[in-house]
């Protein structure tokens, strides 16, 4: 039997660590419900999808953290813990445990995992690093997860590796990669695809496609520039701008005018049939100028069968295989990705070869069932030892995403 989980999640947009959460989500066998603290794009895409959702009353100085935060915010913060925890440890005493799918549902749901008496999971989606987060931002998630977590499930060995940097106990991980179906990828057909690209006015185009929330460490701008130095390619970029990064989305469109590419790059915003885009394009491309935790774009982009260019760095690493799956770059250098741009574009026969390694890897590595196997086999090892016996131990997972080197 599997077990019952209380799922936390503080977001109101919809980022990959929220379609990781749906995804289990709609995989788990158990009762579920997920508590979130703000309502928006990410609560009606759980109603959609009938996914049992409840919204607790948090308030601004809790939400208000920000990545590069300081004390002070820290400090406010705490202020509005007590009664949120109290609100979710009575939501939590219907299930067996308590799983924070981002930090502040972890500092919050410390608490109120330890007032209803349940073992809490944090599954974490970040890199733990001052390129990502203030001192702040690291210390206080590792402080609680050591005191309170029964298990840490990191997306990738990079973002375990950074956990234990930052002082938190080995002990705890285990890596899970995020899991896929490639059915929404097999979806549509050849003309269906077709009718897409004249739909959006890119028939007979050459198009690079970029895929993620606008954010300058994403790397837009160095994909802008880029694409801006390869005749006759064209960019397209899509994602909205999340998690107050608007201000970037101007400079963005001021760097394309600045460059003379404006007529060459597409801004389609937030959109939710990205597998068929993904299959529109000549070749997607990752420009993270920070190491990326995971990627679930890099996952993507292999199961569409698009040739893929991605930053040397992360969990990226652990995706690509340089020259095999994939082309590696060195984040942040815009020449070296108009190469690897030019040479995919010069060599169509060997990208196809390439895209199809690509696809196999990805089926066989990121599969929706290693997924829930991997989360299954934390959670049985968070319950208490008489529910552990009871719950399914899934079987061992791929070894090239084993902790044991931590
Ligand atoms: N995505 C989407 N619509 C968009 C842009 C992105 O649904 O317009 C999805 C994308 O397919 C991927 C996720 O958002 O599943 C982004 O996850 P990723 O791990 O690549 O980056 P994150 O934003 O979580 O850092
Ligand atoms: C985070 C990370 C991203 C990862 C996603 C799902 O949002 O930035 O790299 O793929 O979580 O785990």
């Amino acid at each position: 039997m599997e077990a019952s989980i209380l799922f936390v999640d503080h977001a109101s947009d919809v980022g990959g660590a929220e379609l990781s959460l749906l995804d289990t989500a709609l995989h788990w066998k158990a009762p579920l419900n997920v508590a979130l603290m703000q309502p928006g794009p990410f609560r009606d895409l759980l109603r959609d999808s009938g996914v049992p959702a409840t919204l607790v009353e948090a308030g601004e100085a809790v939400l208000g953290v920000r990545r590069g935060g300081g004390w002070d915010q820290g400090l406010r913060a705490m202020a509005g813990i007590p009664q949120l925890a109290w609100q979710l440890a009575k939501l939590a005493k219907p299930h067996d445990v308590v799983y924070a799918n981002t930090q502040k549902a972890l500092i919050v749901g410390g608490p109120a995992a330890w007032l209803a008496g349940r073992p809490l999971v944090w599954h974490l989606h970040d890199i733990l690093s001052d390129e990502h987060f203030s001192k702040m931002n690291r210390m206080l998630p590792v402080a609680v997860a050591n005191r309170f977590c029964a298990r840490v499930i990191a997306n990738s060995t990079a973002t375990a590796e950074a956990f234990v940097r930052e002082g938190g106990n080995p002990d705890l991980v285990g890596v899970v990669p995020n899991g896929f179906s490639r059915e929404p990828f097999e979806r549509d057909g050849a003309d269906e695809i077709e009718a897409l690209r004249r739909q959006l006015g890119l028939e007979g185009k050459k198009l690079a496609g970029m895929f993620g929330r606008l954010a300058p460490w994403k790397g837009q701008h160095v994909f802008i520039r880029a694409v801006a130095a390869v005749p006759d390619l064209h960019a397209v970029i899509v994602g909205g701008a999340l998690f107050g990064e608007q201000v970037y989305e101007e400079e963005l469109k001021l760097l394309c005018a600045e460059l003379g590419v404006r007529d060459r790059v597409h801004f389609l915003g937030f959109r939710r049939d990205i597998p068929r885009l993904m299959r529109m394009m000549t070749l997607i491309v990752h420009a993270s100028t920070a190491a990326e935790p995971f990627g679930r774009v890099l996952v993507e982009a292999m199961l569409a069968r698009s040739p893929l260019i991605a930053s040397r760095a992360g969990g990226a690493l652990e995706i690509v295989e340089d020259g095999v799956t994939g082309r590696l770059v060195t984040p942040g250098d815009a020449g070296e990705l108009r190469d690897a741009m030019a040479k995919i574009l010069a060599a169509p026969l060997s990208a196809a070869f390439m895209a199809d390694n690509a696809w196999n890897a990805a089926v066989e590595r990121f599969s929706t069932e290693v997924m829930i196997d991997g989360i299954r086999r934390e959670i049985a090892l968070a319950l208490p030892a008489a529910r552990r016996k009871a719950a399914s131990v899934a079987q061992p997972f791929p070894a090239d995403f084993n902790t044991t080197k931590l």
